[in-house]
């Protein structure tokens, strides 16, 4: 399986911190933010990344990451520009070339924080898609799942107006080499982006995605009332014992 980590976006929540660089190369506690969803695909074994980024700030993506090789034998990542955020699923598209040899990727968001190691759930992956839902107070600032009885998934809704349930989908995604022809034919949502939402529900129609409820912290970075909680829960981390 190969890595992908989406680090594109203008960070406009995080205005004027995000004036002269890029959202996930903004400190969290001790490291810059990106490190954080990097270590995690790292863990679980991945070796090979493709990091997407936005054109104003690829250079200091590159001075801060570097070739890979910093990060453990054989790490090797791969830079493209998103020339314009257009949308989570848009990864898949751009993700074409690197995921050539018809591999399965994991892809992480630039600015989202995990307890969780997801290192069973990538190294067990074979086909479909696999998705990492978490409960939290304000479900429609996500996308949101609705499982049934037997933990499989019945809906999933970006940004629900109604309430659907209180499980977000969080920014970690296992897909199948299908990702990357699904995204071609998504077509743009109300906010004029192609949502991972709608590759989800097209595993979810297939009856080929899994949902597993994740322990420990999830923190999506991109606010900054959850971007001051993720330098509390690194400086946590970092001092437990
Ligand atoms: C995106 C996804 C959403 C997901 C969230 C996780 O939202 O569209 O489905 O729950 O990331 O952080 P956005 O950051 O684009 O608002």
């Amino acid at each position: 399986m190969k890595g992908i980590i989406l680090s594109g976006g203008a960070g406009t929540r995080l205005y004027p911190l995000t004036k002269v660089t890029s959202k996930q190369l903004l400190p969290i506690y001790n490291k810059p933010m990106i490190f954080y969803p990097l270590e995690k695909l790292l863990e679980a074994g991945i070796k090979e990344i493709l990091i997407i980024v936005a054109p104003d700030h690829c250079g200091d993506y590159m001075k801060v990451l570097g070739s890979g090789k910093e990060f453990g034998p054989g790490v090797r990542f791969t830079y493209e520009i998103q020339d314009k955020p257009v949308g989570l699923a848009h990864a898949y598209i751009m993700a074409e070339n690197f995921l050539d040899d018809g591999d399965s990727s994991a892809m992480i968001l630039g600015d989202n924080l995990f307890d969780y190691d997801f290192t069973s759930a990538i190294q067990n992956f074979k086909s479909g898609g696999m998705v990492f839902a978490k409960e939290v107070p304000d479900p429609e600032r996500f996308g949101v799942v609705k499982l049934d009885e037997n933990n499989k998934a019945i809906k999933i809704v970006e940004k629900p107006k109604e309430f659907l349930s209180n499980l977000a989908l969080t920014g970690m995604y296992l897909f199948d080499h299908r990702a990357v022809e699904i995204a071609k034919n998504v077509q743009a949502s109300e906010r004029g982006e192609i949502e991972i939402t709608d590759i989800q529900n097209w595993y979810l129609q297939k009856g080929e995605l899994n949902v597993e409820v994740l322990d420990g912290n999830w923190i999506d970075a991109g606010t900054f009332e959850s971007y001051y909680r993720a330098n509390q829960w690194a400086y946590d981390k970092e001092h437990k014992n």
